[in-house]
């Protein structure tokens, strides 16, 4: 036996462990409980009291270096993954994704860059406004729904301060501190209250645009409006003007292009009407001209407002609003080549 324990000590010691499995060897060999080293000290018990002397002393030392070598070969295994290794220059590089623009980033320069082609310029204001832009400027009558609280997040400290619910207000700023000939254009944040829902969000995106000179007429606006239509969606699309109602505009109309989806033919998009609203416009009214400085005598213009949000929609046909807020990476990188 003392044979035995002195050959299995230096095995013990030559014995080296580079993975998991030679790990799992080890313990199997020498220090799981079935393992030689257990039958060794089951075998020692029956041994006659002289013998027992002799072998009882290697034997215990064989045990330690056993657990110590065990406890180094554990040590040694956790480390292995955090030991710094020389630098391979063969292997492949780390995959580098670059990200992508937001799509409403990507509409929202879409649509800057086909007004800069003729010769409009970016205007930009607060997003906190004063009822004076946002309302009173623009010819809201003091009891229009519209200032409710129902559709306008007031600031409590001061409700005269609101967040601005159209982008309309940077008209007002725009003409307050210019002065004519005006051709703007004005991208922005609005908000509103409204609970949020896949048609709804209490926040969304507007571009305005504003022409003030002198003959301004309908007829330029149609033009323009066309001229963007046509860019934005492509030669076949046509408008539509639809007679409607703001409080700035007189007159006043909502505009609808057919729909890029089924080519004017009728589908859930369009709600087979083969038509999709896509802004609001019209001639500034002269009570908003006069509010801000400008004859209308002498001067006319016309306002246009779309929605991003709207616009992306019809482009990339995205069914519900929220998905523009939600960081879902599986949404956002349908853009990222774009
Ligand atoms: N401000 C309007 C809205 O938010 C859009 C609009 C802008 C309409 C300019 C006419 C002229 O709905």
């Amino acid at each position: 036996m003392e044979a035995q324990i002195q050959q299995l000590l230096a095995e013990v010691q030559a014995f080296e462990v580079h993975t998991a499995d030679d790990l799992e060897a080890y313990r199997r060999r020498f220090t799981n409980k079935k393992a030689i080293i257990n039958e060794l000290f089951e075998a020692f018990r029956d041994l006659p009291g002289d013998q027992k002397k002799a072998v009882g002393k290697p034997l215990n030392e064989l045990k330690q270096l056993a657990n110590t070598r065990l406890e180094e070969f554990v040590a040694a295994l956790a480390n292995e993954s955090t030991v710094e290794r020389p630098h391979d220059l063969t292997l492949p590089g780390d995959a580098h994704r670059p990200g992508g623009r937001h799509p409403l980033s990507i509409i929202n320069r879409r649509i800057v860059s086909i007004f800069e082609r003729i010769g409009f310029t970016v205007a930009e204001g607060p997003d906190i406004e004063d009822d004076w832009h946002n309302f009173s400027a623009l010819n809201f009558e003091d009891n229009h729904p519209a200032r409710d609280m129902q559709d306008t997040f007031f600031l409590s400290r001061n409700p005269d301060w609101l967040l601005r619910t159209h982008t309309s207000s940077v008209q007002v700023r725009a003409m307050e501190n210019g002065k004519p000939p005006f051709r703007l254009l004005m991208p922005g944040r609005v908000y509103r209250n409204e609970a949020i829902s896949a048609r709804a969000h209490c926040f969304f995106h507007q571009v305005e645009g504003l022409v003030i000179d002198k003959g301004v007429s309908f007829a330029d606006l149609r033009q323009v409006l066309q001229y963007f239509a046509s860019e934005m969606f492509g030669d076949t699309v046509k408008i539509k003007m639809r007679p409607s109602y703001f409080p700035f505009t007189e007159i006043s109309a909502e505009v609808d292009v057919t729909c890029r989806i089924c080519g004017g033919k009728g589908c859930n998009i369009c709600k087979y009407s083969g038509w999709v609203e896509i802004m609001g416009c019209g001639m500034v009214d002269p009570n908003v001209l006069r509010n801000c400085g400008i004859d209308p005598e002498e001067y006319s213009g016309y306002a246009f407002g779309m929605g991003v949000e709207r616009i992306a929609q019809i482009m990339y046909m995205v069914p519900d609003l929220r998905l523009y807020s939600q960081n879902d990476l599986r949404f956002l990188r349908q853009f990222e080549r774009i």
